[in-house]
């Protein structure tokens, strides 16, 4: 039971949290418009209590044009109107408390919608005003300054870089967008920027909010004079011909993030800051430092593939870097941006996926997939540290691979010039019940993304205290996860195991999981263990393939 059930003091929560992530877009629809919104949320709460995570993290819901999910924030202050309305926001605070649940919300520091107020009266200023030093504005290059000030490139493909319109009619200077054109980066360098996101932190943390996953927290200072750099950095970001790229994880982060934490701290409570930040561990850690953020997604983690050795090179220096600076390691397998997990798994390993499938790609193995994620997550859920779900996971829902491209959204489809899907496929709307309009998501016959039929069957309805689902294998999961102190754990490997089968032990428990396509004799080494879960039909002696047991072991 977490500090929060018991009415003790909090000690430090977050160190073993397992945080659910709900995007509100897709989770529950409470007006019938076919987006998801707030009151849908609230309504749906008890759902995550009884999953048993600790905390809920809303991906944002602040007022936006949605040009990339809301990630193109024009108000960090309020709540669109189709999410519901600050008292809404305030209400969903409120009852998760009431359930002992966690809130976290979304902060998107490094750039915000061009309709952001400030940006349009950048706009409007025009260049060397105070309004325009908010953003990075540039002139550009090449004889009449029609080329970009530099060659960076946008994470949704294309320039980095668009032209303005001056206010006098002229073809005029440039801004940079590490996003969408719609998403304008701002000037870190400039104090009244670091003043307002104070005043953003401070704001929910008034209305009761439990901390903030800080969205690309390692883009905000860019290196002093622009330098090039041609490439795009998808996925973890590693050097490239010995150069680190100069737009990520520059020195000035950290100063930033020793600001923010000194505001958590001023409130009672423990709030936390979670980095989003597409590192190797080793540079995560720095992040992780004390004074700084508590923890920060694994991204390296959700990066590898279902292969022992992978994973096991990825658990040690994962728990090496973060234990090196006295922080939680967290684990994360899906989330809206990636694949959903029980698709990607339904592929061979050594292909290498592309950011979203369309009906004309390879499609997965969905019954593989199913079986390699429900181990991945008893792994994942095995393993010391914090660790964080995305919504639908828990019922072992596929991505959506038939996506007809023209409901895509995500600004990479056109970005690309239609050859990167994007990621709408992991962002459809939840199914319920099975048998209701829309499964279950709101009272309507068209949802924003569309549902394809099979997700019927993995309606929450259809597995809640049905055995074996997934559902049921996460709740037992979460239960034995807390009873067993795995998160608080501590992890040693167990040696001489069969090629390809990864074991250790946690506690009383050892995790053993077989990355085979074939089942694993275990002999007798486990022979007076009982099996506490498994993600299919585990025995002390017999781990089948793409399996994970958690075995309690004798005395
Ligand atoms: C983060 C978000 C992603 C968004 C991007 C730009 O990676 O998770 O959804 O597109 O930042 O804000």
């Amino acid at each position: 039971m977490n500090a929060a059930a018991t009415g003790a003091t909090p000690t430090e929560w977050w160190r073993d949290a397992v945080i659910y992530q709900v995007y509100p877009r897709s989770f529950a629809d409470a007006n019938g418009d076919g987006e998801g919104d707030l009151p849908g949320i609230t309504s749906r709460l008890e759902h995550l209590a009884s999953l048993g995570v600790d905390a809920l993290w809303l991906s944002p819901f602040y007022p936006s044009p949605q040009k990339d999910g809301g990630y193109d924030v024009a108000d960090y202050r309020d709540v669109d109107p189709r999410f519901g309305t600050l008292a809404d926001a305030e209400a969903l605070v409120a009852r998760a408390h009431e359930l002992n649940l966690r809130v976290i919300v979304d902060l998107v520091p490094n750039h915000c919608s061009w309709d952001h107020a400030d940006f349009k009266a950048a706009l409007a200023a025009g260049p060397g005003s105070p309004e325009r030093e908010k953003f990075i504005f540039r002139d550009g290059t090449g004889a009449d300054g029609s080329l970009p000030p530099n060659d960076w490139q946008s994470m949704f493909h294309g320039p980095a870089w668009t032209r303005v319109t001056e206010p006098d009619g002229t073809q005029g200077q440039w801004y940079l967008h590490l996003f969408d054109p719609s998403q304008p980066d701002w000037n870190w360098d400039n104090p009244a920027v670091r003043d307002d996101f104070d005043a953003t932190l401070r704001f929910w943390l008034d209305r009761g909010v439990d901390g903030f996953r800080v969205d690309v927290c390692d883009a905000l200072v860019k290196a002093p004079g622009l330098p090039s750099w041609p490439h795009l950095n998808l996925g973890v970001v590693r050097p490239i011909d010995g150069k680190f790229p100069p737009m990520w994880d520059q020195e000035g982060i950290h100063e930033i993030f020793r600001r923010w934490r000194g505001v958590l701290d001023s409130y009672e409570g423990e709030r936390i800051l979670c980095a989003e930040a597409w590192l190797m561990p080793d540079r995560i850690a720095r992040i992780t430092r004390p004074g700084e953020m508590h923890q920060a997604f694994n991204f390296a983690y959700l990066e590898t593939k279902w292969r022992a050795e992978d994973l096991r090179a990825t658990i040690d220096t994962s728990l090496a870097a973060n234990g090196a600076v006295g922080a939680p390691t967290t684990w994360v397998l899906s989330n809206h941006d990636v694949i959903r997990h029980a698709s990607r798994f339904g592929f061979d390993a050594d292909l290498e996926l592309q950011d979203g499938i369309g009906a004309d790609d390879p499609q997965p193995d969905r019954e593989l997939g199913l079986r390699r994620a429900r181990a991945a997550t008893l792994l994942m859920l095995g393993l010391p540290g914090a660790a964080y779900l995305y919504q639908g996971e828990e019922l072992g829902l596929p991505e959506h691979t038939e996506l007809p491209d023209e409901f895509r959204e995500d600004p990479t489809w056109e970005r690309s010039g239609h050859t990167v899907r994007g990621r709408d496929g992991c962002r459809i709307p939840m199914p319920w019940e099975k048998d209701a309009r829309a499964f279950g998501f709101g009272d309507t016959d068209t949802t924003w993304l569309p549902q394809p039929d099979y997700y019927g069957d993995y309606a929450v309805d259809q597995q809640s205290g049905r055995d074996g689902s997934t559902l049921e294998l996460y709740r037992a999961a979460l239960v034995q996860r807390r009873e067993l102190g795995l998160g608080g754990g501590e992890l040693e490997w167990l040696p001489d195991l069969p090629e390809g089968v990864l074991g250790f032990r946690n506690g009383s428990v050892a995790v053993v999981a077989n990355t085979t396509r074939e089942d694993v004799e275990l002999g007798d080494r486990f022979a007076d263990a009982t099996v506490a879960l498994a993600s299919g039909v585990g025995s002390p002696r017999l781990v089948p393939a793409d399996t994970t047991v958690w075995l309690r072991l004798a005395g």
